[in-house]
């Protein structure tokens, strides 16, 4: 059935001019046919999206970027992206955060095809045992290789880069190394995404490129700078580049959890300083940040989640409460605290419910969507000692001491309870009701 626009405008009690109006705002929502003469046939799709846009603008007052932004959030899953016909490369993808990428998408998502780019046979190996071949391919290849970079991106809509070396001491140790694969790999990412015209690139950053005092974080810093700096040399082929940063990933290799766990058995923690600590997230965080910077994204922004930090003496406490710990003072290229935002960041930054979005300070960059974010103070920084949202060791106390199971994995139990916590103050990204942050 469909509907003229006088009867349209009858049922939604708004006038004509309102509703054509509303056609040019919103003409993802509102379609209306065409007949021959040219008059316009709303479906009951159109009507119900109006009086969606109606709620929106006249009775909770948002205006016409809110509305835009609360619809598409709203059907930001399943309508922004259509995942069912996205083709995406994973460099890295045999690491954490890749394998629950994968695991994410083929449980929620669905996307045609995520082709992985890594190196070592053996990971992919192992993941093919896991996840199958139908949707998921294997590419054995190093981003330091530009040709078989631009092979792998061929037919692929979206690029998540998140092959990187990222043990502080090995760059330390391997410095040249680093550069390759951390820089001139991200060059890579970028020259080859432009050249075989690629949609939407999203790289993964981290705290430690904030203010980098080590090897890995300044690598990172580097990448991040020419992948914002991408978005200027894509021209008329338009492929958008961004990236999102955040702090330590529970659970993924290398974290300090799994070391606590071992020292455990040995009745002792060790500490490099007892003042120190950290933003953290989990990986179901992690991916989901990585889906809605996709969502969103126009190029050139850095994608920050609001985290909760947590002091490591509450993390050892909590995972060995009856261990002795000593303090073995900070290592080369260890901070006492983390930060995702300098104060110059800051001042290119807005804030929504869950995530800061700093956009980059370039002539070619439009404000357009963060239009209703929230402007930050002059010397606002978000770092890990001055977070407002904390993971006490009381919480975590709690679930190791009322659980059974704790003792048998303190790990996962923390891990789902952090989640937990997380979660109230992660995601829904991009949503106006804005908080105070700080
Ligand atoms: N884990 C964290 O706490 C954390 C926090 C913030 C940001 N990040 C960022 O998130 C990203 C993913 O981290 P992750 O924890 O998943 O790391 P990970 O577990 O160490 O995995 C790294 C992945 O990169 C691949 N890789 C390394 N060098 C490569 C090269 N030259 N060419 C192609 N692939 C290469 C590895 O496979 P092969 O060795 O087989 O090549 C592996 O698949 C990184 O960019 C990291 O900087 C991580």
């Amino acid at each position: 059935m469909k509907y003229r626009i006088q009867k349209v405008s009858e049922k939604i009690e708004v006038p004509r001019s309102t509703i054509r109006f509303w056609e040019t705002e919103f003409p993802e929502l509102v379609k209306p046919e065409r007949t021959n003469g040219g008059q316009r046939r709303y479906s009951e799709q159109d009507i119900s999206n109006l009086q969606k846009i109606k709620n929106l603008l006249h009775r909770k007052n948002r205006t016409i970027d809110q509305a835009r932004i609360i619809l598409k959030q709203g059907n930001a899953d399943a309508g922004k992206i259509d995942w069912q016909n996205q083709s995406i490369l994973l460099t890295g993808g045999t690491g954490s955060f890749g394998k629950h990428f994968c695991k994410v998408m083929l449980e929620k998502y669905h996307p045609k095809v995520i082709r992985i780019y890594s190196r070592d046979e053996l990971k992919q190996h192992e993941m093919r045992q896991t996840f199958g071949e139908d949707v998921i391919r294997y590419f054995i290849g190093d981003v330091r290789d530009g040709d078989r970079l631009k092979r792998a991106m061929e037919g692929i809509d979206i690029v998540i880069h998140a092959a990187a070396l990222k043990q502080v001491p090995s760059c330390e140790y391997n410095p040249f190394e680093a550069v390759k694969t951390n820089i001139y790999g991200a060059q890579n990412v970028i020259d080859a995404a432009i050249d075989v015209g690629v949609k939407k690139v999203v790289a993964l950053s981290t705290d430690k490129a904030v203010n980098p005092v080590n090897l890995y974080g300044a690598t990172k810093l580097c990448s991040d700078k020419i992948f914002i700096q991408g978005n200027s040399y894509s021209g008329s082929r338009g492929t958008h580049f961004s990236c999102v940063r955040y702090g330590n990933v529970i659970g993924s290799r290398g974290s300090v959890i799994p070391l606590f766990r071992e020292q455990k058995k040995t009745g002792k923690i060790t500490i490099t300083d007892e003042r120190m600590t950290r933003f953290w997230l989990t990986l179901d965080q992690a991916v989901e940040l990585v889906v809605n910077a996709l969502c969103y994204m126009q190029g050139g922004e850095i994608f920050v989640p609001k985290i909760p930090s947590m002091k490591i003496m509450d993390l050892a406490k909590a995972i060995a409460p009856q261990c002795d710990i000593e303090v073995i003072g900070i290592r080369p290229g260890e901070k006492i605290h983390e930060a995702l935002i300098t104060e110059e960041d800051g001042r290119n930054t807005v804030a929504y419910n869950g995530m800061y979005v700093i956009m980059p300070n370039s002539s070619w960059w439009e404000r357009q969507n963060y239009k209703t974010g929230k402007k930050l103070p002059d010397d606002f920084i978000y770092a890990s000692d001055t977070n407002d949202e904390w993971l006490s060791v009381e919480d975590l106390k709690k679930i190791i001491y009322e659980s059974s199971s704790v003792e048998e994995d303190p790990a996962s139990r923390l891990l789902s309870t952090i989640h937990q916590l997380n979660e109230k103050v992660i995601l829904n990204m991009l949503n106006s009701e804005e908080r105070t942050t700080r």
